[in-house]
């Protein structure tokens, strides 16, 4: 049985090498092995771009290729010497065993030098870190549009860990004190403590779910929905679709991956939703098969997810504009495709957790040049707010709501969404 910092280790290749999210290799890791797994991964990358650089300072020539598996082994164990409260003699003789096992004696030897030399000036490599842990290349090319200004504070936000976000059904203020929560301007409730979320109080009766406190604002920026006919297109795991339910919406769930549908299906199940309906299959035969005609389609629309770093810092260093460019594909066939499904006077909901303006402010322009019969409804700030006033303006000149990681940052930050209101005029 390798033990866990190799596990750690083959992971973080894969999600680097294979390009997929930490969050689908989770079932690799026991019970026991998940808290640190997670902490490890996730802190190796957000400061992904430090650590090696940290690295090449004590190397005259590069790691063969052949041998890549210790090299991550050390770059989780300079993350974790220097991000993390684990005993430095405990990571350094595992991180030595480890290189031996899965290496040879030289590059062992050479794990054992480096960690000993950083160790030895740990407050120097800390601050050394903070200053190397710059965005990659190619996630700057999808910040385009964005000023200097703008990118510099995404780039600092890149290194939050993020609090726990969750939207309660009702009554946000009895839950707040409950969990101890703090609530959020939209009632999303805001915990800043480490918590298993199955063992909060509330989870099994169904108070409430987990979503970032952006996740939570495309729902709310449709207004009162109690009654309406509305498909959610690219539903699960379902945090809207829980949302629209519980707002008293007829709902009609539908998504592409089976697996994601079973959990959404799981998920209403837990909230005792009983007003949601669901569609396996692709969105677009959806659309062109239904006879139906809706009140709103919300299109939270499959996307390069680049907005969601806080909580998947992979998506910095596996997502470039190739993925912006293919998606952005995609969500144009489902915006025309959803423009003929719609009643005169109903609403076009999109959605995308994308930072990428391509995915987002440049999509619904076009889209609007193209359809005539459709125009922008300018989202208020009164949709969104549900307790007290927003502190930073998440709303844009057009009507957009434009939410981006450095908002609310003193306060945990929030994902990055884009989210446009459209109505179908004739
Ligand atoms: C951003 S996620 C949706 C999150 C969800 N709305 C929520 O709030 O929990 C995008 C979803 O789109 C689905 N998807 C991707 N392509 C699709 C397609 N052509 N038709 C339907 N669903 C699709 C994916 O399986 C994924 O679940």
């Amino acid at each position: 049985m390798p033990n866990t910092r190799i596990k750690c280790a083959k992971a973080l290749q894969t999600v680097l090498e294979d390009k997929v999210f930490f969050a689908a290799l989770k079932n690799d890791f026991t019970a026991q092995e998940l808290p640190l797994a997670n902490m490890l991964i996730l802190s190796a990358l957000r400061y992904w771009v430090a650590l090696n650089k940290i690295l090449q300072t004590f190397l005259q020539k590069k790691i063969p290729h052949k041998h890549r598996a210790a090299q991550y082994l050390l770059l989780l164990a300079i993350a974790e010497l220097l991000l993390m409260e684990t005993a430095s003699y405990a990571v350094i003789n595992e991180t030595v065993a480890n290189v031996r096992q899965v290496s040879d004696k030289f590059l062992s030897g050479l794990a054992n030098a480096v960690l000993r030399k950083i160790i030895a000036d740990k407050t120097m490599w800390q601050k050394k870190m903070a200053e190397l842990n710059i965005l990659p290349h190619s996630f700057t090319e999808i910040l385009a549009g964005y000023t200097p200004e703008q990118q510099a504070k995404i780039a600092a936000a890149v290194v939050q860990i993020p609090p726990l976000d969750l939207t309660v059904r009702n009554d946000a203020k009895l839950w707040a004190e409950k969990l101890n929560a703090e609530i959020l301007p939209n009632a999303t409730l805001r915990l800043h403590h480490t918590v298993k979320v199955k063992q909060l109080a509330g989870y099994d009766e169904g108070a409430w779910w987990v979503q970032d406190v952006a996740a939570a604002l495309p729902v709310l920026a449709l207004g009162d929905v109690n009654g309406l006919k509305i498909a959610d297109l690219c539903a699960a795991p379902g945090g809207k679709t829980a949302q629209l339910a519980a707002a008293g919406a007829k709902v009609t769930a539908v998504d592409i991956s089976a697996m994601r549908l079973e959990k959404l299906q799981q998920n209403m199940q837990r909230l005792g939703f009983d007003n949601v309906s669901v569609f396996a299959g692709d969105a677009l035969d959806f659309l062109h098969n239904t006879t139906e005609q809706f009140d709103v389609l919300l299109l939270d629309a499959p996307c390069s997810a680049t907005g969601t770093f806080r909580r998947h810092p992979e998506v910095l260093h596996i997502k470039n504009n190739a993925d912006v460019t293919e998606q952005r594909e995609l969500q144009e066939k489902l915006l025309h495709a959803s423009a003929e499904k719609l009643k005169v006077g109903g609403i076009l909901l999109y959605s995308v957790c994308s930072i990428s303006r391509i995915e987002g402010e440049g999509q619904i322009q076009k889209f609007l040049k193209v359809q005539p019969n459709f125009s922008l409804i300018p989202i208020k700030t009164e949709d969104i707010s549900r307790n007290g006033q927003w502190a930073e303006n998440i709303i844009t000149s057009e009507g957009y709501i434009r939410t981006l990681p450095y908002m609310y940052f003193a306060k945990g930050g929030m994902d990055s969404f884009f989210i446009a209101k459209m109505q179908r005029i004739i």
